[in-house]
């Protein structure tokens, strides 16, 4: 059975002592209300890692940076490796989220380098994928998404694809309080799915969690998981409120 996710991306939000407090409250919610069946990730800035990795020792949520680099150290002023991620504790990565490819003009190609550092890093990553309002309405979303994964996922061995989480993100639903209505989220999916399918078989393509992310937040999360290829959310603006991060781990 594959695996039911919650992540929070808190982006470029909180300080580490606002990190800190803001996990307290998650921790302390989920501690009156067992929610076993669900995986809990939280990805706060690179400068809390540590602290947070202190906090979280013994409990269930776990950690993810927001970005690494494609080489394991070097003269890359600013930037942070996988290895450096993986000796702090860190156990999962985003990568490909569409501030990303959009602000910092991250290619597929150069996210297939970071995927095979991260991999080599043993790091569990979380891939986003997503289309612009744009190719949605010129009905390429699914061709869009396909290439994607394509071109920065498609190299992996079968062994390998198995680290990877896949986030459809619309990017224009992303923290724009628009929605993808279940239907759409669900017809994604389901092509991400069958895409995977058709590289790796049946087996794999069951076996790999599909979370859906862009304004999640807990009126909606419930009829969003309820979709059968839905198997959790990548939450953004909802995951820094931690009674709204919390209403949305227990929707399944
Ligand atoms: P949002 O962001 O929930 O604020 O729309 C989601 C994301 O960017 O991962």
């Amino acid at each position: 059975m594959r695996k039911k996710i919650v992540a929070g991306n808190w982006k470029m939000n909180t300080t580490p002592q606002e990190g800190v407090i803001l996990v307290s409250k998650i921790m302390e919610l989920l501690s009156t209300k067992k929610s076993d069946s669900v995986e809990k990730i939280i990805a706060p800035p690179f400068t809390h890692l540590s602290l947070l990795n202190d906090k979280l020792k013994g409990s269930e949520i776990q950690l993810s940076a927001q970005n690494c680099h494609y080489e394991n150290s070097g003269a890359y002023t600013g930037e942070v490796s996988p290895t450096i991620l993986k000796s702090i504790g860190v156990e999962y990565v985003i990568l490909g989220h569409s501030e990303r490819r959009n602000y910092f003009n991250e290619t597929n190609a150069l996210l297939k380098n970071k995927v095979d550092k991260a991999i080599e890093n043993e790091l569990q990553i979380i891939f986003c994928v997503g289309e612009i309002l744009n190719e949605r309405n010129n009905n390429s979303h699914f061709e869009v998404v396909e290439k994607q994964m394509k071109e920065s996922l498609f190299h992996l061995s079968s062994s390998q694809i198995k680290n990877i989480v896949i986030a459809y993100e619309p990017v224009w639903a992303i923290g724009t309080g628009v929605t993808a209505t279940s239907a759409q989220a669900q017809e994604m999916h389901s092509f991400i799915r069958k895409t995977i399918a058709k590289k790796y078989g049946n087996t794999s393509a069951e076996e790999i969690s599909i979370l859906y992310g862009g304004s999640c937040n807990p009126k909606n999360a419930k009829e969003l998981f309820a979709c059968p290829d839905v198997d959790g959310g990548l939450i953004g603006g909802a995951s820094l409120n931690a009674d709204d991060f919390v209403q949305i781990i227990n929707s399944f």
